[in-house]
């Protein structure tokens, strides 16, 4: 009888258990649609969590143009780790990708906060344009709901696009849950959702685009380090590329002026860039394959604002389709970049990149150039990249200069943070270039010296 009762206890203690499932009390997720890219956020109001992970799913039109994901608490903003999980743990049919989130202990009850950068998430049309068509569409498609592994009290899907001019917003099968305010869109709210249901196949949102469409196809930036000279200098290689419909006929300038004129642009001519640069960035250049752009415009960010902005007008307006290279450049005094730690190691932060707002890039390599002798302890990116160590030899260079190389595909301005390189120079290292210099100097000197004695022989 004993023993029954236990048996009997246990098995209500697993059912209890089991019932204490995981719950989304309440999800949002909202959409901001650019021309090129697309960044979102879903809060994932969760409670009932036992045993310390959680998924999430991610649709397969999301996974391939994914640029950037994070998860948080939405609480502290700490960052949480999570796996992909591969094979039959995809959602079928629908393919969807599984990413199991490992969450802090003894958190039954917490706000996850899942933010996502996609790359080239709509699709523009027409596919072509000529010279005096003025406006263009891009065509977004996505789910109404959030799908997602576990029960879900209430859900909303809000989607924001960069205009108001909306020609299609994809009715859901209850009107009465699809608002459009401008620009914006509200998908729900939708209740008591079952777990792994998607009641819906994909909507179209059709809007019509408020700029081109950029993407760079080259993004090279190089990042050189001199403690002698106290800087840190950069240089970013591009190609811009204009990724909206392309250009049907003829392009005259004629009629590029008159529109300029009159302020009737087409929305997919890009004739600005603007890149924003570290504050206080001083010997700025803007160069093509020309020379010297000098339609630039430079304003520097003092000590107090967060950056500097260079205003890039290219040489020529880029129509759908046209390419555009260019480099520019900066240097940022060493003591902005740099603080030299106690156990003598120097801590050196650099920006991964600093990509526009709404461009999308195809790959983006940042190579990090430390001074002649510096050794490498450790090198800290908050996102995954691909991480490569060679050498760089420069004018009066010895040994050479480990260089730190860091690459991506697929990156937005959602990884323009910090990479964080920690090294160690000797004093000897640090002394090498002005020993270099004062060796060549002397001997220049020595050489000079001799030939004056020889041209007083003769
Ligand atoms: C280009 O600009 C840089 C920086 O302003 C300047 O030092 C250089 O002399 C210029 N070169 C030419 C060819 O004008
Ligand atoms: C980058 O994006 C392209 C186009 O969506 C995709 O084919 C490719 O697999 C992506 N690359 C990586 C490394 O994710």
């Amino acid at each position: 009888m004993n023993n029954l009762l236990s048996v009997l206890g246990l098995i209500l203690f697993v059912n209890i258990s089991a019932l204490a499932a995981t719950v989304n009390d309440n999800i949002v997720k909202s959409t901001k649609l650019f021309h090129s890219t697309a960044h979102s956020t879903t809060t994932y109001h969760v409670s009932g969590v036992d045993d310390g992970t959680y998924d999430i799913l991610i649709s397969p039109n999301e996974f391939d143009q994914l640029s950037h994901l994070s998860v948080s608490l939405k609480e502290s903003g700490e960052q949480l780790p999570y796996t992909w999980l591969n094979g039959d743990s995809y959602v079928q049919p629908y393919n969807f990708k599984r990413l199991a989130v490992q969450l802090p202990p003894n958190t039954p009850q917490l706000t996850l906060v899942l933010s996502i950068s996609l790359n080239n998430p709509s699709t523009p049309l027409p596919s072509q344009l000529t010279q005096d068509d003025l406006a263009y569409s891009l065509s977004f498609k996505t789910y109404t709901h959030v799908v997602t592994p576990y029960h879900t009290n209430e859900m909303r899907v809000k989607v924001r696009a960069p205009t108001s001019k909306i020609h299609r917003y994809g009715m859901t099968h209850d009107d009465s849950k699809t608002t459009k305010n401008g620009g914006s869109m509200v998908y729900g709210p939708w209740m008591d959702v079952a777990p792994y249901s998607i009641p819906t196949d994909h909507i179209e949102i059709l809007y019509e685009a408020a700029g081109p469409r950029l993407k760079y196809e080259v993004s090279e930036r190089s990042a050189q380090v001199s403690h002698w000279g106290n800087v840190v200098s950069f240089r970013d290689d591009i190609v811009v590329r204009n990724n909206g419909p392309s250009l049907k006929g003829q392009f005259t300038r004629l009629t590029h002026q008159a529109q300029t004129f009159l302020n009737v642009l087409p929305t997919n001519i890009a004739t600005m860039l603007s890149v924003r640069l570290p504050a206080l960035s001083e010997e700025v250049f803007f160069v093509d394959q020309i020379g010297n752009v000098t339609t630039s415009h430079y304003k520097q960010g003092d000590g107090h604002s967060s950056h500097s902005l260079l205003q890039l007008k290219p040489r020529y307006p880029l129509m759908g389709g046209w390419k555009y290279s260019f480099s520019i450049g900066w240097e940022n005094s060493l003591r902005f970049a740099a603080k030299l730690a106690r156990d003598g190691t120097t801590r050196l932060s650099i920006p991964f990149s600093s990509t526009p707002e709404d461009v999308a890039v195809d790959r983006h390599t940042t190579r990090i150039i430390l001074p002649e002798g510096a050794q490498v302890h450790s090198v800290y990116v908050p996102f995954e990249v691909d991480v490569q160590y060679e050498t760089t030899t420069s004018y009066l260079d010895t040994i050479g200069r480990n260089t730190v190389v860091l690459s991506k595909h697929n990156t937005s301005d959602a990884h323009n943070g910090d990479v964080t390189i920690v090294y160690s120079l000797s004093l000897f290292n640090a002394l090498r270039k002005p020993l270099a210099v004062a060796a060549v100097a002397f001997a220049l000197f020595s050489a000079a010296t001799l030939l004056r004695r020889i041209n007083t022989r003769i």
